[in-house]
């Protein structure tokens, strides 16, 4: 089912033909509604802006849209993940990139890091890229210590779901990791408000209040 899921997302991202616009980064932030649990949680997340699947070209991701919507809720603080070396802006050649990294594990260094000690819940956000989380999620993965901690994986994709990664989290970290949630990119960027309200039900049941 992955596969065929992600069969169909390759068919139909070799359609696709867009232009480019140079992307604006996003800052992290500290979010303003604090909840009481707000200063031991925190919301990393990787995204990328520039041309992308569905939406044409944005000056900010999908997930970092989700990213912020998971912020406004919890009051937490956000750390976007960002590589050294920033993809190509149009959109196929960043499949291509994406695809030699992977079959390449390849762990892109990133910019900058922070310092997970204080916190023991972290959302982690990223988009699903041939089947799998970006590759400099596991760079910074890998650079931390992620026992006794609890990950709340939230992820855009246009089709695959979660793909791989919830399994490869527990893999890669010595984390609890919950089940997590999944949204198409498109519907972050189109229906905000229903995807908010998805968002809000989902971290309700977890606890955010
Ligand atoms: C390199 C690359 C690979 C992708 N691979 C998949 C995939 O395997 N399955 C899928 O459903 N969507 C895939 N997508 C679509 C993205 O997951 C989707 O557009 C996502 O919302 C992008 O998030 P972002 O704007 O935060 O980067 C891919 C997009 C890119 C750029």
């Amino acid at each position: 089912m992955l596969f065929d899921s992600l069969r169909k997302f390759a068919i139909a991202a070799l359609g696709l033909a867009l232009f480019c616009s140079s992307p604006v980064p996003a800052e992290d932030s500290v979010s303003s509604g604090a909840v009481s649990s707000a200063d031991k949680t925190i919301i990393v997340y990787f995204s990328r802006a520039g041309e992308n699947y569905k939406v044409g070209i944005v000056e900010r991701g999908n997930t970092e849209l989700m990213a912020e919507m998971i912020a406004q809720k919890t009051g937490a603080r956000t750390f976007r993940i960002e590589p050294v070396k920033a993809y190509s802006e149009n959109y196929k050649e960043c499949t291509e990139q994406a695809n030699e990294e992977l079959q390449n594990r390849s762990r892109p260094e990133i910019k900058k890091d922070i310092e997970l000690e204080s916190y023991t819940t972290i959302f982690l956000g990223y988009p699903i890229w041939w089947g799998d989380m970006p590759m400099p999620v596991y760079t910074f993965l890998e650079k931390h210590d992620f026992a006794g901690k609890t990950i709340i994986p939230f992820n855009t994709h246009e089709g695959s779901g979660q793909g791989v990664t919830v399994q490869r989290l527990k893999e890669t970290t010595k984390a609890d990791v919950l089940d997590g949630i999944a949204v198409r990119g498109s519907d972050v960027r189109n229906n905000p408000a229903s995807t908010a309200a998805n968002i809000n039900a989902w971290l309700n049941k977890l606890g955010y209040k």
